[in-house]
C-alpha cells in the first residue's frame, strides 16, 4: 500500500531514456510506480560513472532510464517492515540504471527499496551526497566484503596496491585502505600526486613509467600483499599481478578478469566485483535486453543493506569523503559529459548533475 505523498506527484517526468541503437535522449516518461518496501525519491543530484555511457553504448534495451548515482528527497513511501524512511528524508545511493524502464537516476524521480539507500547526514551537501554511489560501494565491496579486510579499521601493516588511485573508485579505495591500516601504494599521472596523497596514498608511482612495477616492488620490499585494480583493462591487470610479492595474494578487479592474466600466476587470485548483484535479484548484462542471466546472490543484498545502514556513521565517524566535484546543470548536458569521459578527459574528479529544481 502506498502512503499518500505530502506533495502532488506528477504522472510523468523528464528522464534520459535509451532509444534505438546506441543513443539515449531526454524524453517524457511515466513517474515510476512503487513496489512494496520502496520509497519514491525526487532526484536532486545525479553523478557520472563510466558504466552510464557503457550501458548506452552497448547494453541498455530501448526504453531503459539511464543513470546510477543519485541523491534526493523521499516524496512517497510504502507501508512495509523495511521502510524506516519518511517523506522529507534526504537519501542517497545508486540504482542499476540503464537496464529498466522505471529505474535510473538521470530522471526527476526514481524508486528504490528503502533499505538499499542511505540517509544523508546533515553536514553533507546534496552535491557531495550524490557523488558516493557506485564507486564508494565498489571500494567497500572489494576491500571489505570480498577481501574480508578488517572493518571497523585496525592496524594491518601490510602493503596494498590501489591501481588507478585518482579514479573515483580509487579515491574511495585509498581512503578505506588507509583507515584499515594498510601501507598504501598507488598509481596515477603526476598531476594527481597531491590529490591521491590527500586521500591516503603513502607512496605514488607514475604508471606511464615503463619500470613502474619494478619501482613498486622496490618500495614495498619485494611486492604487495593485496591489491585492487580500479581500472582493470588487460594491461593493468597484468601490471598488478606483477606487483605481488612471493606469497601472492588477492587482486580485486572492477572489470572481468582477462583469461590470459589469470594464467600468469596461480598464487594471485583475481576476483571481479560486479556491483549489480547487490540488489538481490537475477540480472542480465547481455547487450540490449538479450538474456544472459546472472542469478541473485542473497548475501550480496545483505552486505549492501548493512553498508547503507552504516554509511551515515562511516561518513560522520571516519570522514569518508567524495572525490573533488564539478557541478553541471540539468539532464541536457549529460550526453556531452559521456563524450568527455569516453575520451579520458575526466581525471581526478566526479561530475555531478543538478537534476531537480
Ligand atoms: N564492476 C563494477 O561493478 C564497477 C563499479 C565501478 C566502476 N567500475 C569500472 O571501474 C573503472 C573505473 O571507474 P571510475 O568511476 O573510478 O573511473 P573514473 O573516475 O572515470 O577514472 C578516471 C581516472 O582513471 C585513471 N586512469 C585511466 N586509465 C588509466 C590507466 N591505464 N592506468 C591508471 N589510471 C588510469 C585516470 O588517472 P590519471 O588522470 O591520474 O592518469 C583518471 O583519473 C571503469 O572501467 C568502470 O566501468 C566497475
Amino acid at each position: 500500500m502506498t502512503i499518500a505523498p505530502a506533495l502532488p506527484i506528477p504522472a510523468t517526468m523528464r528522464a534520459m531514456v535509451q532509444g534505438d541503437g546506441d543513443q539515449a535522449a531526454i524524453q517524457e516518461v511515466p513517474v515510476p510506480k512503487l513496489d512494496e518496501g520502496d520509497v519514491l525519491v525526487k532526484v536532486d543530484y545525479a553523478s557520472l560513472n563510466p558504466t552510464d555511457w557503457k550501458h548506452v553504448a552497448w547494453l541498455s534495451p530501448k526504453g531503459a532510464v539511464i543513470g546510477c548515482d543519485y541523491t534526493g528527497t523521499v516524496v512517497a513511501t510504502t507501508s512495509h517492515p523495511r521502510v524506516h524512511l519518511k517523506v522529507g528524508d534526504r537519501v542517497a545511493g545508486w540504482v542499476h540504471g540503464g537496464m529498466y524502464p522505471d529505474r535510473g537516476s538521470y530522471a526527476e524521480y526514481l524508486h528504490i527499496p528503502a533499505d538499499l539507500c542511505w540517509k544523508v547526514p546533515d553536514n553533507v551537501t546534496p552535491q557531495q551526497a550524490g557523488a558516493y554511489g557506485v564507486p564508494y560501494c565498489t571500494a567497500f565491496h572489494g576491500l571489505v566484503h570480498s577481501q574480508k579486510g578488517a572493518w571497523p579499521p585496525t592496524k594491518l601493516n601490510k602493503w596494498i596496491l590501489i591501481y588507478g588511485g585518482s579514479s573515483s573508485v580509487g579515491l574511495y579505495a585509498l581512503q578505506l585502505a588507509k583507515l584499515m591500516g594498510y601501507k598504501t601504494i598507488t598509481t596515477c599521472s603526476p598531476h594527481n600526486n597531491d590529490l591521491v596523497k590527500s586521500y591516503g596514498a603513502d607512496e605514488i608511482v607514475d604508471y606511464a613509467n615503463p619500470a613502474a612495477h619494478l619501482k613498486i616492488k622496490e618500495i614495498t620490499g619485494g611486492g604487495v600483499d593485496v591489491a585492487m585494480d580500479c581500472i582493470s583493462d588487460a594491461k593493468t591487470q597484468a601490471f598488478c599481478v606483477d606487483c605481488f610479492g612471493d606469497k601472492g595474494g588477492q587482486l580485486n578487479l572492477t572489470l572481468q578478469a582477462d583469461p590470459e592474466v589469470e594464467k600468469k600466476r596461480t598464487d594471485v587470485k583475481l576476483v571481479f566485483t560486479l556491483l549489480y548483484t547487490l540488489f538481490g535479484k537475477d540480472i542480465s548484462l547481455a547487450p540490449r535486453g538479450q538474456k544472459n542471466l546472472i542469478p541473485a546472490i542473497p548475501q550480496e543484498r545483505d552486505f549492501f543493506a548493512e553498508l547503507c545502514a552504516k554509511t551515515p556513521e562511516y561518513i560522520s565517524v571516519f570522514g569518508i569523503r567524495p572525490p573533488p566535484l564539478e557541478e553541471r546543470q540539468g539532464l541536457d548536458v549529460i550526453t556531452a559529459a559521456f563524450e568527455e569521459m569516453k575520451a579520458g578527459k575526466i581525471s581526478g574528479k566526479r561530475i555531478v548533475f543538478k537534476i531537480g529544481a
